[in-house]
């Protein structure tokens, strides 16, 4: 019996797939079909997938070309399934002629001609892409800018920024719009980075008149300001998505289900630290103003691991703060302490104070740890009393988790799917800290000498 075996994505599955199928067939009497896994693909970069593996899988079946289909998990899989599983012939569409010479030494090789005018990327792009528009003078606008270069499906095409010093030519080159209003004129989506204080009366502008909006946390500071603009999103049938890019950092979400598990016991305790050094003009009071201060830029980003491990309902909460300047409340470091039924949490950020910026996960059986900077999680350790047990992950994290914020955002715009990175609980939370940091609540302030 000649076995014949293929590989794919199979994504929205259509008529190139089929008489690639078809003729693989042929070539055999057996036809096995590979179908690469969700991690794989993210792994070597195809990001906008839009069906999950259960589906393509499904699909692939339905055709009843395949007489067995089997996952593609990693780079290397064709070699190992080849001499496993007895193939004969290894084939695969023209598009990748050449690129599967390697496996000559293990069995035949043929590459098919591909269909002409059809493919899952034009099938993903078919409809128009979304409209982005970018708010914010901050420099992490390049990068969101940047990445969303790789995302199908969606393009920046215009921005506004109050003041535009930090934005690189790539975005100047952009429509350059004179207030945020104009710019929602021109897009269908905003990504926004503006100070924190002006979130609410742009989201709830953008929403009103139908804009999708991905804001970059904390989306409010205020928890009933925060309720009202997710409802106003659902009554307008848009997307409000918190951006807070670790969330979408495939080995921090494997960190968090591991610990579910129950790898490293109960967990004790959780510390975070998030730091920078970014001195700030405290004499140029506009720009103070509208700055990102420590405990709102690193605060959502450092408090999610506390929240999504330990949850919301904690018993006793201090935060201890150098501002530096009482008007604006601007901290340049804080401390903030947290104390559970049966754990305890702490995260320090810093925009003027410098750290080890490592996440320590403490447990009865063992701790994880992430090395810094935490926050874009690519690595981690699970380690334990006796270093032989001890456990080491990698996961390729592309575009320091924005890319993939950013697929996610389109997608939940496309499929109208609410996206679950960072859900309303964790945002409400965050909402608190930060609201009763700006009252002063629960707050103690170290002298600021200098
Ligand atoms: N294929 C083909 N003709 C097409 C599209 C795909 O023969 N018009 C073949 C590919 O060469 C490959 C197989 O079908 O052998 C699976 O391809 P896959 O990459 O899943 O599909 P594409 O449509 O090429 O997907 P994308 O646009 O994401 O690259």
């Amino acid at each position: 019996m000649k076995k014949v075996i293929t590989y794919g994505t199979f994504d929205l599955l259509h008529y190139g797939h089929i008489r690639l199928l078809e003729r693989a067939r042929a070539l055999g009497d057996w036809l096995v079909v590979g179908v690469t896994s969700d991690d794989y693909d993210l792994s070597r970069g195809k990001i906008n997938v839009r069906q999950s593996l259960a589906e393509r899988l499904e699909a692939v079946r339905r055709t009843g070309l395949a007489d067995e289909i089997i996952v593609e998990e990693y780079a290397g899989q064709k070699i190992d399934d080849i001499c496993r599983m007895g193939i004969d012939v290894f084939t695969v569409g023209s598009d990748w002629v050449g690129q599967f010479d390697y496996l000559k030494e293990y069995c035949e090789v043929v590459y098919l001609d591909r269909t002409e005018g059809v493919s899952s990327s034009q099938l993903r792009g078919g409809e128009k892409p979304l409209r982005l528009g970018l708010a914010g003078e901050v420099a992490f606008v390049n990068k969101v800018f940047r990445e969303s270069r790789y995302v199908n499906g969606l393009e920046a095409t215009a921005y506004w920024a109050a003041d535009g010093r930090e934005l690189e030519d790539d975005v100047r080159a952009l429509t350059e719009c004179a207030s945020f209003s104009d710019l929602l004129e021109q897009v269908d989506a905003v990504y926004l980075t503006t100070a924190p204080a002006e979130h609410g009366a742009q989201i709830r502008e953008a929403l009103e008149r139908g804009k999708h909006v991905l804001c970059e946390a904390p989306v409010s500071i205020d928890p009933a300001e925060l309720e009202d603009l997710f409802a106003l999103a659902a009554q307008k049938g848009c997307v409000l998505e918190t951006a807070l890019r670790t969330a979408y950092s495939m080995a921090y979400a494997r960190l968090l289900l591991l610990i579910k598990t129950g790898i490293i016991g109960r967990v004790v305790s959780v510390d975070a630290a998030c730091t920078t050094i970014r001195p700030v003009d405290r004499t140029d009071e506009k720009r103070l103003g509208r700055a990102w201060n420590s405990i709102y830029d690193w605060g959502p980003t450092a408090l999610l691991p506390v929240f999504q491990i330990l949850g919301t309902d904690y018993k006793e909460r201090h935060i201890v703060s150098r501002i530096l300047d009482p008007a604006t409340r601007y901290d340049d470091f804080s401390r903030i302490d947290f104390v559970y039924e049966d754990a305890v949490a702490q995260v320090k950020v810093g925009k003027g104070v410098k750290s080890e910026c490592e996440l320590i996960v403490s447990g009865t059986g063992g701790y994880v740890y992430v090395p810094a900077p935490w926050w874009k999680t690519d690595y981690f350790e699970v380690r334990f009393e006796n270093p032989e047990n001890n456990k080491r992950f990698f996961y390729q994290l592309d575009g320091e988790g924005i890319r993939n914020e950013l697929v996610s955002f389109v997608r939940a715009v496309q499929d109208g799917r609410e996206d679950r990175h960072v859900d309303a609980r964790i945002s409400r939370a965050i909402a608190q800290v930060l609201s009763d940091y700006a009252a002063g609540r629960g707050v103690t302030e170290l002298t600021v000498t200098e």
